[in-house]
């Protein structure tokens, strides 16, 4: 298939390398704001068509897109890539407001053979479906999740810069970049919640530096803990009864241990890439036309992104392109 790539930094590079690696993917054109910078990157990942006009990249002969702009582009890129009959691989999160889903949906309504995958990558890593099989076998008592790393930008942010990970204006923050896998996880592992709380540490800029939310279920309740201006060692757990299932965060599942009569060590190998396993699924799937899945996985970004906006709702958090 042939690749084109919106955004110029690291996460490109590493998703390129995914890709080609599974021999599905050419990179064929790559979309940058400045000639120059498109041409740097082409550079450095071997040849490609640049662009700095988005209508003329997405009218170029590509088969997928994927995005990785700052998240408040998101949702007007994925809806203008489908218009122009391209698949979309669009980097969490999708959305940065639940009702920038209605846009998207229509895009895909007017184009139905267009699949549109978030790239939540830690769905594809075989230790997610671990823990999925755990949660789904025993009566659970309850669980914390835990994503919290100290951003590389968080320097520049206390210098005074305005990084967009911290700018409101982008839809940035710890519940948009960190907290957003764990609420994935929450709802692939659990369900909907019947209620969804955040309590925020908002900074000057206006984003969340770090945050506690409480998802609430019948018979648990789920504590999620996402931050950016800290590392966190703090293990992620599901309780049930005298055992628990321990793992590292949600977002990067390296080790799952079950702790209690009979420990167990769960964890199943995988590829260094951490975006290796999404990029194979989604190769196969636009190949192979897995409107099935396509659908399950839009239900689910549907539901993680409700929740993302009810958690959001309780705050005085508001980004630059949320409705009036
Ligand atoms: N899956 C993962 O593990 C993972 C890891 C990191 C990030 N991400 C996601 O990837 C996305 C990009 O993150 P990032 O840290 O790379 O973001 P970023 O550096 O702020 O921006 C990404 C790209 O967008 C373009 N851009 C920057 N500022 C812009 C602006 N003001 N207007 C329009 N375009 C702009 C730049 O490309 P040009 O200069 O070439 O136009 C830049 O390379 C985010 O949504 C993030 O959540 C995912």
């Amino acid at each position: 298939m042939k690749l084109g790539i919106i955004g110029t930094n690291w996460i490109t590079e590493q998703f390129i390398a995914a890709a080609t690696a599974t021999g599905q993917y050419t990179l064929a054109a790559v979309y940058s704001r400045h000639l120059e910078t498109a041409q740097a990157f082409v550079a450095k990942v071997g040849s490609a068509a640049v662009f700095t006009d988005m209508a003329a990249f997405l009218a170029s002969d590509l088969d997928v897109v994927y995005i990785a702009s700052p998240n408040g582009l998101h949702a007007s890129q994925t809806a203008a890539a489908v218009t122009a009959g391209k698949h979309v691989i669009v980097e969490k999160p999708m959305v940065t407001h639940p009702s920038q889903l209605a846009m998207i949906e229509a895009a895909k309504a007017a184009h139905p053979d267009v699949l549109v995958f978030e790239a939540a990558r830690h769905l594809y890593d075989p230790n997610f479906a671990v823990v999925q099989d755990f949660a789904a076998t025993h009566t659970l008592s309850g669980a914390t999740l835990v994503y919290a790393k100290y951003s590389s930008r968080y320097d520049d942010y206390l210098a005074g810069k305005d990084p967009n990970i911290f700018a409101p204006r982008f839809g940035g923050g710890a519940l948009m970049d960190l907290g957003v896998y764990l609420v994935y996880a929450a709802v692939a592992w659990f369900g909907v919640p019947t209620r969804a709380v955040y309590l925020p540490h908002v900074l000057a800029s206006g984003v969340d530096g770090d945050g506690v939310a409480r998802l609430s279920y019948p018979d648990f309740d789920v504590t999620l803990i996402a931050g950016k201006t800290f590392n966190s060692e703090l293990a992620s757990e599901i309780y049930t009864g005298r055992e628990t299932l321990t793992f590292d965060s949600p977002g990067e599942l390296n080790r799952v241990t079950l702790v209690g009569p009979q420990p167990r060590d769960l964890t199943q190998a995988k590829d260094a890439n951490p975006m290796a396993d999404e990029a194979r699924v989604f190769a196969q799937a636009i190949q192979t036309g897995d409107q099935a899945l396509a659908a399950k996985q839009w239900a689910l970004a549907k539901q993680v992104h409700t929740v993302m906006g009810q958690l959001r709702a309780g705050t005085d958090i508001r980004f630059g392109n949320d409705p009036e």
